[in-house]
């Protein structure tokens, strides 16, 4: 199934604690942005890739472009100060196929055997998630203490991609932005519309890269893919 991605790659990073954002750091010498774009750059169903960054990295953006070789960026859109104004730059000017997936660019490990089932259940629900399972014991806190254990067995831990049809997108986007809510997830803002979302299970690696242990994890996941 064909599609187009949104990557925001705007935010700051502040987790990671780098003084720059993230995404320029590197991860068996390639910048971690490199390792996302590439992922969808060798996908054959990807048609196109539609970036959010901030004004003053653009420039940066697009030099790594041209010496990574990546070909399939239509669009470079500003990002703005949450993550859903970066995705929702992208949202109104993004075409070419009927799904479009949003995918953070600091998740550069997503198989692209997950991408594929994302996208063919995108195709046949109008929205579908990446998630796992959660793996440890849950538990409801309020003020560091207990409040309640929480039925594990319905609990699953969201990634991204997540994929829709273009259509329902733009919808959960402009009805988003019209009520200024502010979501978590692009999920978050198509449950709102009352349309229901489907979970694609995803892999445990399909890390976010967000605070310095996971540079650790990082390397270590490339090293075994490399085995
Ligand atoms: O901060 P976090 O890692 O959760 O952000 C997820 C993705 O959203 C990252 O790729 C980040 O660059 C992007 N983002 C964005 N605009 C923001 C904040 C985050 O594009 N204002």
């Amino acid at each position: 199934m064909k599609y187009e991605v949104i990557l925001p790659a705007a935010g700051s990073g502040k987790r990671m604690g780098a003084g720059e954002n993230k995404l320029f750091l590197k991860l068996n010498g390639i910048p971690i942005l490199i390792h996302t774009l590439n992922v969808f750059q060798e996908d054959q169903d990807c048609s196109g890739i539609w970036l959010a960054a901030k004004p003053e990295e653009q420039d940066d953006i697009r030099s790594l472009l041209d010496e990574y070789g990546i070909t399939k960026v239509k669009s470079i859109e500003t990002g703005g100060d949450e993550r859903q104004h970066s995705v929702q730059a992208c949202v109104k000017v993004v075409e070419g196929t009927d799904i479009v997936l949003v995918h953070d660019a600091a998740r550069p490990f997503i198989h692209k055997e997950v991408i594929s089932r994302l996208a063919d259940e995108a195709d046949r629900s109008g929205a579908a998630v990446a998630g796992v399972r959660a793996k440890d014991t849950m538990k409801l806190v309020e003020d560091g203490v207990i409040q309640e254990t929480v039925n594990r067995e319905n609990l699953w831990i969201i990634q991204t991609p997540q994929a829709f049809k273009s259509s329902v997108l733009k919808e959960a986007e402009e009805r988003a932005e019209a009520d200024g809510f502010l979501g978590t997830d692009e999920a978050m803002l198509v449950e709102r519309l009352g349309h229901p979302v489907t979970i694609v299970e995803s892999t445990y690696d399909n890390i976010k890269m967000t605070t310095v242990d996971d540079l650790i994890f990082g390397e270590a996941i490339i090293k075994s893919r490399q085995e």
